[in-house]
């Protein structure tokens, strides 16, 4: 139960909650919120509401549970939590960002009578980021049972001693708590299965333990012909640990891990088992658009299925600690990850962010975060920090040392950075000598000069490029580059009076870099071991260049509703060996007649001839450091077509035809069968077409969605960084063609019929099997 606005503190426990509202977890009250700009959040926060929220859960537990330990784990909470169980208060949470637990056994009451689980969030003092945060218990939460002996909370750590093609060895550290009121000896039996279920280790163990005291037990294990992690080859091993004792198996914990070497070479860059590489990454926010901040396992491996493929292997959680479930997708679906902790330290980036509750909580969220995430194999660089405004200080040197630290001595096993962007030698974080990878953001320009500005360091680009666009818009020429925000000394001029940025990859921020300027200098330099892209996905907040209305940021590959800009397919034909044509803008200039239109195409095939209305405009194909291909073509409709050839023979077409006026409507669902677990989404992209299908590059119809059957809307989008338009809507106004709506399943199966219309325009359906 949910209700929005305070109550008393003492009443946590006996609040009539009967008519709060009835919601599901994970949830996030902001994203249903009116945009306005003067939500405490600010524009920069994605201008949405803030404020106090209550939850309360009653639950019951069976008598047999009281032979045992009873946990609550949140996995995050947006932000200030206080817990109460059955009235009893359990603890308080200032950083949004990190999972915790607390135990519940002594308060708690076992057969028929009820239990109440009462949270408060406070969101209501903002700003308190520099980004959309969402507001409430926005990810997971999960009641655990264990034994009275039991594997402590996040207490197991495997790491690799010796990695060979023959054989592996792995040391497992196991934390076991004795809770049991007594002394006691135990059996641990640890058990390590492959990714086919098939055992292929064990070993037991005997241990004691006094009453009311945690011990460690170390073991190191050899696997046979390991088969190694790899982002193409994502295989997991999972170590089960069990607790024995009076004959009976008392607690399970399970592990999932990867076996792997990494390692950053301060001439060739980066090493994954061994093999150098490039590490093409995305930075990207926590949102998931239109779904708000609340986690959705499927809304995420949709993002990362898109990012891969694009080409990219690497994630940054910027500026924060990530869901568990992104790592474990990232573990699954080959990723690397750089584990980010904080956007701040003890220094403010806005008035009542986290510098507030440095001083009190940055050692026990820090240990948390690497004790959490460090068996994740996808995980291999820590971040202690991003853009730490105490880098331009002495406080820089203590605190950077101070938090190397503490992750040095839970995890040695991979490198620690921050993302730095004062990247002169007084920069106090580089200069402490407390990180193993110097963390650049930006400042291309200095890659060249690294090695001898930074002698003896390995390099990450923590961050880059920063190149703004809107989907779909080419309202300026191509061969100019724009930097926006424009710096004072630049009045006069001016950028897009309708708050958009054009989507040739031609336009960035003044600290930032296009995609393919950023992309020619990175890929250069071996020492450099690889980029972080600012950023992945377009998020809430941070509308940069422009504010309000705009209220979402334009710095994506693609875009909040996940359509690719146009940059994506420069990605993909530098990082795919997939053939790639892919013609830059659409061919509908209805007026533009006669008048030149610059037009680029993205290849990874040898040459590429351009044709219009079957009329050849010449064979071209890159030469030195080209991205990208280009012509500038005097417009006439019909239809421009791009043939790519290696060695002689096609590869592949692509062709964009000049479309007529809007006529119907197309659904094309992302799956079409999804699981009836009251979780699973599929993506409905809506397109407005022609008569003769062909896509309209500008349309803006408002179309409206019903659905019957066994689903409902969970959130529509277009992608446009302006809309007022709420995010949990039966309509949906298309933006230069396209809108989405994301389809949920219930929990009971059967048919989901999704009917979409629009003035003027054929209607189309789409149906979704949920099972
Ligand atoms: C960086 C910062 C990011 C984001 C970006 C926008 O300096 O680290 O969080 O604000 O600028 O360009």
């Amino acid at each position: 139960m949910f209700h929005l606005g305070n109550i008393n503190d003492s009443l946590a426990g006996t609040a009539d909650s009967s008519s709060w509202q009835i919601i599901d977890l994970p949830h996030d009250w902001s994203i249903l919120g009116d945009f306005n700009k003067d939500n405490p959040a600010t524009p920069g926060g994605g201008a949405l509401p803030g404020g106090i929220g209550w939850y309360h859960k009653k639950f019951t537990l069976q008598e047999s549970d009281s032979s045992g330990l009873v946990f609550i784990d949140f996995d995050g909470i947006y932000r200030n939590s206080e817990v109460w169980i059955n009235g009893h208060f359990l603890g308080k949470r200032p950083y949004g960002y990190s999972s915790f637990r607390y135990e519940l056994t002594p308060w708690l009451k076992f057969g028929s009578r009820t239990n109440l689980i009462a949270v408060k969030v406070d969101n209501s003092v903002q700003p308190n980021s520099r980004w959309y945060s969402g507001s409430g218990i926005y990810r997971n939460v999960w009641l655990v049972k264990t034994g009275k002996i039991h594997v402590d909370h996040w207490g197991t750590y495997i790491s690799a001693l010796k990695v060979e093609k023959v054989s592996a060895e792995i040391k497992i550290q196991t934390s076991i708590r004795n809770q049991s009121g007594e002394g006691q000896s135990f059996t641990i039996k640890t058990t390590v299965f492959d990714f086919n279920e098939k055992q292929v280790a064990e070993n037991i163990t005997e241990q004691k333990l006094v009453k009311d005291s945690s011990g460690q037990s170390i073991i190191n294990l050899k696997i046979e012909n390991p088969v190694l992690w790899s982002v193409d080859n994502p295989k997991l091993y999972k170590a089960v640990s069990e607790i024995i004792y009076s004959g009976k198996t008392m607690d399970t914990y399970s592990t999932s891990f990867g076996i792997r070497t990494i390692r950053f070479d301060k001439e060739k860059g980066f090493f994954l088992n061994d093999q150098p590489m490039k590490i093409r990454g995305v930075c990207d926010h926590h949102d998931l658009g239109c779904l708000g901040s609340a986690i959705n396992t499927r809304a995420l491996e949709r993002q990362l299925q898109l990012l891969k493929d694009m080409g990219c292997n690497a994630i940054r959680t910027s500026h924060n600690p990530p869901a568990p479930e992104l790592l474990d997708l990232c573990d699954r679906m080959g990723f690397l990850v750089m584990d980010e902790a904080f956007d701040m330290w003890s220094m403010q980036k806005t008035p009542f962010d986290y510098h507030l509750d440095w001083k009190e909580w940055h050692v026990k969220d820090l240990t948390d975060l690497i004790l959490r995430d460090r068996n994740h194999p996808s995980v291999i660089i820590w971040s202690i920090g991003n853009e730490i405004p105490n880098q331009w200080n002495a406080t820089g040197d203590t605190i950077a040392r101070e938090l190397a630290g503490i992750v040095r001595k839970l995890d040695s096993t991979r490198p620690i950075t921050a993302a730095c962007d004062n990247v002169s030698p007084g920069n106090t974080i580089i200069h402490s000598g407390a990180l193993d990878l110097v963390g650049l953001n930006y400042h291309i320009g200095f890659y060249k000069d690294l090695q001898k500005m930074f002698p003896g360091g390995a390099y990450i680009a923590t961050e880059t490029t920063s190149a703004i666009a809107s989907r779909g818009v080419y309202n300026r020429p191509a061969d100019s580059i724009y930097r926006w925000p424009f710096d004072k000394s630049e009045k006069g001029k001016t950028m897009n009076e309708d708050l958009t940025c054009p989507a040739y990859d031609n336009t960035s921020t003044p600290w930032g870099s296009t995609h393919e300027e950023t992309w020619k200098l990175a890929k250069k330099f071996d020492y450099m071991s690889g980029i972080f892209i600012w950023t992945g996905f377009d998020y809430l907040g941070e509308p940069t260049p422009y504010w309000f209305p705009a209220r979402s940021s334009y710095f994506g590959i693609l875009d909040l509703a996940g359509f690719p800009k146009d940059a994506y397919y420069m990605y993909q034909s530098e990082w795919t060996p997939k053939p790639v044509v892919h013609i830059v803008p659409h061919w509908t200039w209805n007026g533009k007649e006669k008048q030149i239109i610059d037009v680029w195409v993205y290849t990874n095939c040898k040459e590429v001839e351009l044709f219009l209305n079957g009329k050849s405009l010449g064979t071209k194909s890159k030469s030195g450091d080209d991205l990208h291909l280009a012509w500038k073509v005097p417009y006439e409709a019909g239809t421009l077509k791009a043939t790519g050839r290696t060695d002689g023979k096609e590869v592949l077409s692509e062709e964009v035809k000049t479309a007529g006026a809007p006529a119907k409507i197309i659904l094309t669902a992302d799956r079409s069968n999804i699981n009836a677990d009251g979780r699973d989404l599929s993506f409905v992209k809506v397109s407005i077409a022609d008569k003769d299908g062909n896509l309209v590059p500008d349309a803006s119809n408002l179309v409206k969605f019903s659905v019957n059957g066994q689903g409902s809307i969970q959130g529509v989008d277009n992608g446009c960084p302006t809309s007022m338009e709420h995010f949990r809507a039966n309509s949906r106004k298309a933006y230069n063609g396209l809108c989405l709506v994301v389809i949920g399943s219930s929990q009971k199966a059967g048919d989901i019929k999704l009917d979409a219309s629009s003035d003027g325009l054929q209607s189309a359906t789409v149906i979704i099997n949920s099972k």
